[in-house]
């Protein structure tokens, strides 16, 4: 899958995707992330490629064509399926994150400042993306969140299939509390079901405490699942246990 990132500050997001995972997943070349520095397309010496609003208001917005060009060099070898990034955007979920995997190529557009031109973002943007309620002063940390949260859903860039399909947000609930040696830590024992090597035990085990788990850290995510009542009847009883 090939990412390519339109950005003020390629630096930035290049430091980030270079160690570890997806630093490994580049270097096998089962992903690609190449950069555009929007500055390089201004047309002009300065590299100037803000201008003040229309209307009033303060700060500097990014102009048209510098972006517009930028774009059109990402896109000369396949057209990308262009983000942008932005607090107004759809909220990035996993379901999102498992979408966008299966893109041969992803182009994200960056902003900075107080944004960029609506009229280049209507001509080449096919989605606007936000990583949550909040706003940061550019699109780079979104950048790095969406890149690495789609190359890990990738065949080969884990060392396995099961390293994310039991994970938190597979389907829709939160993994279950996980231990590893010592077997007992300031008085906390692992739970004994996991010592057991009964592997039918355990696995009803993690399932029923995931439901826990997702009842209590994320009830909003609970009252979506639909519990079948033998599921029902196992997490009443663990929670009577613990
Ligand atoms: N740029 C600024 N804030 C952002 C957010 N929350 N998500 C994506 N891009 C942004």
């Amino acid at each position: 899958m090939r990412f390519s990132v339109m950005t003020l500050f390629p630096e930035q997001i290049n430091a980030f995707l270079s160690e570890s995972i997806i630093g490994r997943a580049r270097e096998k070349g089962i992903i690609s992330v190449d950069f555009y520095n929007i500055r390089d397309y201004s047309g002009n010496e300065y590299g100037k490629i803000d201008d003040s609003l229309y209307g009033g208001g303060t700060g500097m917005l990014m102009e048209c064509e510098p972006v517009y060009r930028c774009y059109q060099d990402a896109s000369k070898e396949s057209k990308p399926y262009v983000i942008y990034v932005s607090p107004k955007g759809n909220v990035l979920d996993q379901k999102k994150v498992k979408e966008l995997s299966k893109k041969d190529h992803v182009a994200i557009l960056c902003g900075h400042y107080e944004g960029i031109d609506s009229r280049v973002l209507d001509e080449i943007v096919d989605e606007e993306i936000s990583i949550g309620d909040y706003v940061l002063t550019g699109g780079e940390i979104a950048a790095v969140t969406i890149i690495d949260s789609v190359s890990r859903m990738i065949d080969g860039v884990l060392p396995n299939e099961d390293a994310y399909t039991n994970e938190s947000h597979m389907n829709g609930t939160l993994e279950a509390p996980q231990f590893t040696k010592p077997r007992v830590w300031h008085d906390r024992e692992v739970p004994e079901v996991l010592l057991n090597g009964n592997q039918a035990e355990i696995d009803d085990y993690n399932r029923t405490m995931s439901l826990i788990e997702t009842m209590e850290k994320r009830p909003d995510m609970f009252d979506k699942l639909e519990l079948s009542e033998e599921d029902w009847k196992k997490v009443l009883a663990r929670k009577r246990q613990n």
